[in-house]
């Protein structure tokens, strides 16, 4: 990779794996020898606390570099898992207040990311389930989208609500910002009716889908505690593997599978090395 290039990870609804698709995808990347930048952009802090560090102890965050008390590279903390973070706190919930009475309030992360440009190969944005202002910011600094779904039933309602803000935010304030597509995470290969989700998604919003979809599994409820990602708590399993897959395909490593036929079929583990999708 040559210039640094942005990733935020967005749905305003929560519990999609936002957080563990950040932590998971930018370990996987840092293992492909990526530079991984990760930024916590939810007042809750569970990438915080996902990636070891304790929130309540964090003294400099992603608040005070928005705020223009320190710089971006001030802030950064190095990670087990081999990615630097952008720390958050519950200070950041007072952030969206303050910035809305700047001019220019969109723009604030961008410009607070130029000092870290030159130092990473990927920034992967961690968005809060909100489409509030700390979202724009996020959409505004992003060279490109991803939008975890977990395929149930509604599932696409939200979609639209993104993808409106997505094209105000290139209309307005990114002209250059590029849907990825989405992410199928807490996918339950046994039915149909995840598929159906996706395939209706797909059609309905002409969206890509990212291949291959993230399956469910408990290990990811595990990793957190640990401050690791599933990438080091469970390296060998299907889940990890799956993300691997995508940092590859995200690094320019792997050949691009049709993502339509493979998403919606049984091809969970098609990109992945044997050894790891044999293991659970
Ligand atoms: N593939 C998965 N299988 C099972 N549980 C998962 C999976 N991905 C994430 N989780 C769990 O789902 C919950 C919500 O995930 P999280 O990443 O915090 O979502 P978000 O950031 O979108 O709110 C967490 O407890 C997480 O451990
Ligand atoms: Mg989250």
């Amino acid at each position: 990779m040559i210039a640094c290039r942005t990733i935020a990870v967005a749905n305003q609804k929560g519990g999609v794996a936002k957080t563990t698709t950040v932590a998971s995808l930018g370990a996987a990347l840092a293992e492909l020898g990526r530079r991984v930048l990760v930024v916590d952009l939810d007042p809750q802090a569970c990438l915080t606390f996902s990636l070891g560090l304790d929130p309540d102890a964090v003294e400099l965050s992603v608040h005070d570099v928005l705020l223009g008390r320190v710089s971006a590279s001030m802030a950064v903390q190095a990670t087990a898992d081999g990615v630097d973070l952008l720390p958050s706190t519950i200070e950041l919930a007072g952030c969206e207040a303050m910035l809305l009475t700047r001019t220019g309030r969109e723009y604030t992360l961008r410009l607070a990311l130029e000092d870290v440009a030159d130092s990473y190969d990927v920034v992967l944005l961690d968005c809060a389930p909100s489409l509030g202002v700390l979202t724009l910011n996020a959409l505004t600094a992003a060279d490109q989208v991803l939008v975890p779904l977990q395929c149930e039933t509604l599932s696409h309602r939200g979609v639209g609500q993104l993808l409106d803000t997505v094209h105000d935010v290139q209309r307005l304030t990114n002209r250059g910002l590029q849907v990825l597509g989405v992410l199928p995470t807490l996918f339950d290969s046994r039915t149909t009716h995840a598929r159906e989700v996706l395939a209706d998604v797909s059609s309905r919003y002409g969206l890509d889908v990212i291949e291959p979809p993230i399956a469910k599994s408990v290990r990811f409820a595990e990793a957190p505690a640990r401050g690791r990602s599933i990438l080091q708590t469970a390296g060998r399993t299907p889940g990890a593997a799956a993300y691997r897959a995508l940092a590859r395909r995200i690094a320019g490593m792997a050949e691009p599978v049709p993502a339509r036929a493979a998403a919606l079929g049984d091809e969970v583990i098609d990109l992945t090395n044997a050894n790891e999708a044999v293991s659970t």
